[in-house]
């Protein structure tokens, strides 16, 4: 009794303390629908703890009631709760659900310095999510603590979210392939790929010589054999050295939330090159290296460009040169994009989906094709199976219509004459994408559909262009 007591108080003080948000609060400023950016810069990102498989993430409440939580992303639930974020039941039965906040939250505001508010409209009643920063905590732990009547507005449901991921950090660079990589904030892409001149390569003077970077491919082969497939190369006097091999490429992002691209030689890991990229937008035309220190072959520098300010710079017009089936050379010196690692038609990539209320299985393999379903898909490119009239259809003859890249995308288009069929495969590129990873995306128009397919396979170069796995 006196236990509960004790606990009663508690919970009584605790829910003073969240609810104790002065008037004219600072606000962190919202980057979208579960982070937000701090004055200094900083993000706060409910992301990494959202469900985005369509369920809720968190689930609380008492005896009488029940509460349900997903930040990011809007989940279903019971009669009353539809693509929302918060959802309770308050009452027998139990399918009967009502709103507290839908996805988009209405505000963010800073309570201190490791805790940020998520203010949401429901349906009815409104909710609000107290997110604290614990470095020390191991699993987050979400928590109901009752609600606030508050004479001017609807009731206030509050909740209480503590976790080691939800604390305060620069915004990240994700590598997407050698030379861009995309800020998870949400703010875009930095892209070097306007750089990408094999035949003149930008130049950085260094004590005693000159440093060829081309940030995207090798410098090219009149600069020196030695540097035939350097990104970074070395001139002095007459002796040339790889500090850094086009393929080696990969981006970090240091706590002072500056992105540096490294490279190392893959043939002599203590040459190494690390870039510091500055966003500078009056370094419209070419980059400013500033800073260059050149020690035991490491060669470290700083590149102010338009290109290091996220959303500002965009893959140069290109077009892609049909090789073979699963193959093309992309026309700005990039590489060239080849399938040929991940051909198999023995074990073709496969995707159950429902399309016009129509569940279907499709099957997908490059390069050489596929048989499936003895007359329905015989050497076809893409091939689905209606489960309701259990029929094979083909999609797509093996050879490709055309290959036409779209940003950092790359479209290639099948189509079967015979069938009228047609689709369209997305190829994305991520070079941390081992594993392939195959998905029926929607119909564009009849008998036209449209995949996606994220591979390190889909970047330039990334894999053999030859038969060889
Ligand atoms: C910040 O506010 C939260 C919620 O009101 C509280 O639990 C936490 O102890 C406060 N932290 C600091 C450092 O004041
Ligand atoms: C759910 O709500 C979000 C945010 O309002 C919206 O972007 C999204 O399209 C909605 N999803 C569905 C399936 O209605
Ligand atoms: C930014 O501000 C937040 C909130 O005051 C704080 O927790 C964080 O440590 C700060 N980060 C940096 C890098 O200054
Ligand atoms: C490489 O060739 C291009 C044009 O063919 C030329 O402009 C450039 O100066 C050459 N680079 C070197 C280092 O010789
Ligand atoms: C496929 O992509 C091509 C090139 O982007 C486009 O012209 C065509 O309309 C697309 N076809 C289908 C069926 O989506």
């Amino acid at each position: 009794m006196a236990a509960s007591l004790v606990l009663h108080l508690l919970a009584c003080l605790l829910l003073a303390s969240l609810t104790a948000s002065p008037a004219g609060a600072q606000l962190c400023q919202m980057v979208d629908a579960c982070s937000c950016k701090l004055e200094n810069g900083t993000v706060v990102s409910l992301r990494s703890l959202a469900n985005a498989d369509g369920g809720y993430a968190f689930k609380t409440g008492g005896e009488k009631e029940t509460f349900w939580y997903n930040p990011c992303f809007g989940f279903d639930q019971g009669s009353g709760c539809s693509n929302v974020s918060v959802c309770a039941n308050l009452q027998d039965p139990a399918d009967r659900t009502v709103a507290l906040g839908y996805v988009k939250p209405d505000s963010v505001t800073v309570i201190n310095t490791t805790t940020v508010a998520f203010r949401y409209t429901g349906y009815g009643s409104n909710s609000e999510v107290f997110a604290t920063c614990d470095d020390q905590a191991t699993e987050p732990i979400f928590q109901s603590h009752g609600i606030v009547h508050d004479p001017n507005q609807q009731d206030r449901y509050v909740f209480s979210l503590t976790s080691s991921e939800v604390c305060a950090r620069h915004a990240q660079c994700k590598q997407v392939d050698r030379c861009t990589c995309k800020m998870d904030d949400g703010s875009g892409n930095l892209n070097l790929h306007s750089f990408n001149r094999p035949e003149k390569a930008l130049e950085i003077a260094v004590p005693g010589g000159t440093v060829y970077y081309n940030p995207c491919v090798g410098v090219g082969g009149n600069i020196s054999d030695t540097c035939q497939d350097a990104s970074v190369c070395l001139k002095q006097g007459d002796t040339f050295l790889n500090l850094g091999s086009a393929r080696s490429g990969v981006f970090m992002t240091d706590e002072d939330g500056d992105v540096i691209l490294e490279y190392h030689n893959l043939q002599d890991e203590t040459k190494t090159t690390k870039v510091t990229l500055t966003c500078d937008p009056s370094a419209r035309v070419e980059p400013v290296f500033e800073s260059p220190s050149l020690t035991d072959g490491h060669l470290s520098v700083t590149m102010k460009s338009v290109c290091a300010c996220a959303g500002s710079c965009m893959f140069p017009a290109r077009t892609c040169a049909a090789g073979d089936s699963c193959s093309c050379k992309m026309s700005d010196g990039s590489g060239t994009v080849s399938l040929h690692a991940l051909d198999n038609p023995a074990a073709a990539f496969k995707d159950v989906a429902t399309s016009s209320g129509v569940e279907y299985t499709f099957y997908y393999n490059p390069c050489s094709g596929l048989t499936v379903g003895l007359e329905g898909c015989a050497d076809v490119s893409g091939c689905a199976y209606n489960h309701v009239a259990r029929r094979y259809s083909a999609l797509g003859a093996v050879m490709p219509d055309a290959f036409t890249p779209d940003q950092e995308r790359l479209i290639i288009a099948y189509s079967d004459q015979q069938s009228g069929m047609s689709f369209n495969l997305t190829l994305v590129c991520d070079v941390t994408a081992a594993e392939p990873k195959f998905a029926f995306t929607g119909t564009r128009l009849q008998n036209s559909y449209d995949f996606m397919l994220t591979t390190k396979c889909a970047c330039a170069d990334e894999c053999a262009a030859n038969g060889l796995k």
